[in-house]
Formats: C-alpha cells, sequence, structure tokens
C-alpha cells in the first residue's frame, strides 16, 4: 500500500513521521489487510463502488491504539485488492463534529456520492449530542461537508446513543436506518425517509418480533437479497446465553420477509451470529457494479487491549466477502479476487490414519489453505496452525457433536483473556472444506464455502509457521492446497 503522508491537524510533522516509525518498526504489521498507518482503525464506512473505483473508508483516531476524536481515512481500489491511500476523507473540523467524525455509509445521486454519517459532538459539561451528516464526494474525489447537520438531534424518545446511518434506495424514496437506544435503555434502529438525501422525515423505530437484552444497537445495515429481507446490527449488551460466547459485544442479523416500508415492521425473528470469532465487529456492506453484496468487517473490538497497542496502532479490517444467501442463513465466502494474490501453489491429497502429517511446504504465515474433506472416519480432525515450539493455534473438528472449535489459548502473546480463549460453532452436515487466511496477525476461516466463520488476531513469534493436520479415533482422507498469499 502507498502510504500517504496526510497529516491530521494537532501535531507537527515531525512527531507524525516519528509515530509512523514507530508503527512501520512493529511486529505483527500485516501483509494484505487495510490496516491504519499510525493509530487506531475502527469500523469501515462509506463503502462504494463509485466512478471506476471501490471506494472505503475507516474510523480513525491517528494519534495513538485509543478511541479519540474520529476521522474517516480514505482508500480507494479497482479490484479490492491493492488499494491506493488517499489519506484523511473527512476530519472533526466543525462544532457539530467536533468530538469524532462518526460511522455512516454512502450512496450515488447525480453523479455524486454522498457520504452519510454521524457528528459526535460533547458540550462543555462532557454531554454527548448526535447529529446525522452530510458531505459530498465528487468525481475529482473533492469531499464537501454540508455546513450544518440534516438531522438534528434524536426525535423523542431516544438518547443521544443515536448513530450510524446507513442509506439505500426504497420503493418511495431514499431510506435511512440508525442505531439508537430508546429512554427505556434498549436498542433500536429507527428508520427515517427522503427524496433527495438532505431533508429526512422522521418515520419511527423498526419494529421487528426479536426481542434481546442490548441496550444499543450500532451499525445497523438493511438489503434484500434473493427475495429476503436482512437487517445486520450490533447489539451491545447482550447476555452469554443469548449470543452463545463471551465476546464483548456482538454482531449478526435477522432474517425475514422484506421490511414493510409503510409500517415499517420487519418479521425477521431469529438471531444469527455473522461471524463466530472472536475479533470481529461493526461490518458494513454495499453492492458493486457486478451486482454482489460485499461485506468489510472490522476485525477487533471496543474496550479490549491489543498486543499492537504498544507501537502505537491497533486493528485492521476483515478481507472482502462476499455475502449470498442459502437455507435460510447468509454464507461469507472471500471474493474472486482473493485469487488475485495466490503464488507457488502447493496441492497433496493426504490419508492419516491415527496419526498426523505435517510438511514444510504447507508452513507460512501469508497464505491461503484449502482443505476438502474426502472421507473422514475419525472422532477428531486438528489442524494446528502458525506452530513453533510453545505456539499454535487450534481449529478442533468433533464428528460426533459436529463441533468445530478454534482454540487460541496458546497462539501467541496473550490478550483479551477474560473473554475466554476458544470459540465454537455447530455444523450442519459435518465438515467438509476450511479454508484459511493467513496473515502476520490474523486468521479468518470460512466453513463449508461460507457456512461458518471464524475471524481473529493471533500474535505469534515470526517462527510460528509450522502446519499440523492429525487424525484421531479413526482416519481423514482429504486434499489440501497452499498458496502464498503476497501483494
Ligand atoms: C462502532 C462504533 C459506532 C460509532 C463508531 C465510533 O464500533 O461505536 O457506533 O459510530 O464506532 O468510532
Amino acid at each position: 500500500m502507498k502510504i500517504s503522508f496526510t497529516k491530521p491537524d494537532g501535531i507537527t510533522e515531525e512527531e507524525y513521521l516519528e509515530l509512523g516509525k514507530k508503527v512501520q518498526n512493529s511486529p505483527w504489521r500485516q501483509s494484505y489487510h487495510i490496516q491504519p498507518v499510525t493509530g487506531l482503525l475502527n469500523d469501515p464506512n462509506g463503502l462504494a463502488w463509485y466512478n471506476g473505483y471501490y471506494h472505503l473508508f475507516y474510523q480513525w483516531f491517528p494519534f495513538g491504539p485509543v478511541h479519540g476524536t474520529k476521522y474517516w481515512y480514505h482508500l480507494r481500489s479497482k479490484d479490492l485488492i491493492i488499494w491506493e491511500d488517499l489519506g484523511i476523507g473527512l476530519a472533526p473540523d466543525q462544532s457539530f463534529d467536533s468530538h469524532g467524525v462518526y460511522s455512516g455509509s454512502s450512496i450515488k445521486k447525480d453523479g455524486l456520492l454522498y457520504l452519510l454519517y454521524t457528528g459526535n459532538h460533547r458540550d462543555d459539561d462532557w454531554v454527548r449530542h448526535s447529529s446525522q451528516c452530510l458531505a459530498v464526494m465528487d468525481q475529482e474525489g473533492r469531499i464537501r461537508k454540508e455546513t450544518s447537520p440534516l438531522i438534528q438531534e434524536p426525535p423523542e424518545g431516544i438518547t443521544e446513543h443515536f448513530r450510524d446511518p446507513k442509506v439505500w434506495k426504497g420503493k418511495n424514496g431514499y431510506l435511512m436506518i440508525t442505531g439508537a437506544q430508546t429512554i427505556a435503555q434498549t436498542g433500536t434502529a429507527l428508520i427515517y425517509q427522503s427524496s433527495d438525501l438532505k431533508k429526512w422525515k422522521y418515520r419511527g423505530e423498526l419494529t421487528v418480533p426479536w426481542k434481546s437484552k442490548a441496550y444499543m444497537w450500532e451499525c445497523p445495515d438493511y438489503f434484500e437479497a434473493d427475495g429476503s429481507g436482512i437487517l445486520m446490527m450490533c447489539p451491545q449488551g447482550m447476555e452469554t446465553e443469548e449470543s452463545g460466547n463471551s465476546n464483548i459485544y456482538e454482531s449478526g442479523y435477522l432474517i425475514g420477509s422484506p421490511m414493510d416500508e409503510e409500517t415499517l415492521i420487519f418479521d425477521g425473528n431469529r438471531y444469527e451470529k455473522l461471524d463466530y470469532g472472536f475479533d470481529f465487529y461493526a461490518p458494513q456492506t454495499f453492492l458493486d457494479s457486478l451486482g454482489r453484496r460485499i461485506l468489510f468487517g472490522w476485525m477487533g473490538l471496543p474496550e479490549i487491549s491489543y498486543p499492537t497497542d504498544r507501537y502505537g496502532w491497533a486493528h485492521c479490517l476483515t478481507i472482502p466477502r462476499e455475502l449470498t444467501i442459502a437455507e435460510g442463513r447468509i454464507r461469507q465466502n472471500p471474493v474472486k479476487e482473493m485469487e488475485l494474490l495466490r503464488s507457488e501453489p502447493v496441492c497433496e491429497t493426504i490419508l492419516m490414519e491415527d496419526e498426523s502429517y505435517q510438511d514444510v511446504r504447507f508452513y507460512g504465515r501469508h497464505y491461503e489453505l484449502m482443505v476438502q474433506i474426502i472421507n473422514q472416519t475419525a472422532g477428531i480432525f486438528e489442524m494446528r496452525v502458525r506452530q513453533n515450539k510453545q505456539e499454535q493455534t487450534t481449529i478442533r473438528y468433533s464428528g460426533k457433536d459436529q463441533m468445530i472449535c478454534v482454540d487460541r489459548s496458546a497462539s501467541g502473546e496473550v490478550f483479551a483473556k477474560d473473554y475466554g480463549s476458544f470459540r465454537k460453532a455447530r455444523l450442519k452436515n459435518g465438515l467438509r472444506e476450511l479454508r484459511i487466511f493467513s496473515d502476520e496477525s490474523s486468521l479468518e476461516i470460512f466453513v463449508n464455502q461460507g457456512e461458518v466463520c471464524f475471524s481473529l488476531r493471533i500474535f505469534p513469534k515470526e517462527s510460528g509457521v509450522e502446519t499440523v493436520f492429525t487424525a484421531r479415533e479413526g482416519s481423514v482422507k482429504a486434499t489440501i492446497q497452499k498458496w502464498n498469499l503476497k501483494v
């Protein structure tokens, strides 16, 4: 990635370069994931295919690995793989966004890209004021903010936790969904309507039958695919029994009939997790020119310290995933373009009977590994990746209960200990395929062509390169393929 040195305000050129140097010297810098040049990255924002490029912004705090005053950082790409760094997209330079240009989305209109975001402002008593705001990008890439918010304040009955507008074209004009909290401290989503993307009329709360203990919904996203309506959101405050894991916060979705735009009723009542891993939050989707629904997520979670903090940076985005619907569920698979990164292919069919297999050709740090099961009688099929003498990440499938488990208890430098070191998911019809994307400090594991995926950060030593396959209590026959991934 070409590094741009658009310097944020409030720091000298020298200090900023110094910060950049510290980050560049950090271990665990990713090789093919989007990561911040300095400071902290969180939510993907404003995703679009516009004017011949994919555009992507992310929430950014330049000066360190903390959730400070946020910017939108801007990148663009022709192929979702090689990203051009365009530097600061939106800076917190207005009174209404003085404490953060918070998350939002984009939509094309009249040859322009409209960027809708939340202005986060704190008054002298440190009371939060949230408004929904607009900036417009033209074909030359110039971005201009509107001088006052489009929606000045939350509607009655809603607290100042009112943010993250996602906009789409409905049957009758444009619709906006925002995350919100009611004064009774429950999470909800609000719907606004507009004919010109500037004047917005409050339509009301979205009515959904699904109930949870969440006190706030962040980053909602609504879209229709394959005749269904899908509402994605990040409900904060779910109990462990509700969510089935111990992640501090969750990202999930409801799937149902398309939302009724007149009554604002959405009948999705089954909550599904989007990702079963440790580090996944605030995903956003968009439709590209090929009609694909593409998702980027933040491979991180709020309120957790990560080992890179001491090098002045934190987090990265997931690789882009294409969403499809099958059997009433979302499937997520890496976009086809990920294959552009493949080099040095290795392929082998192995048969293991109560034994392990390892071969240096399957070792590495930056790779894609594909395992296709031909036959399995083994009670347990296990893979250890990024292994050295002391460290490894284990992916274990148990045939008895069809459970797949990811264990990062020994993955490398320990962090987020309070939230447990296992994550698991039950597979419907056994294990057929595993596709693992390993980068310097992350794993993304796609199971059975996107039936389940796990995203996680790991912080192993550079020596953590070994891959070991093991069958226990029987045999496993599988074809294994590996490609090194190079940008
Ligand atoms: C989600 C979130 C959003 C907010 C943004 C601020 O991670 O808290 O609700 O707009 O991050 O950076």
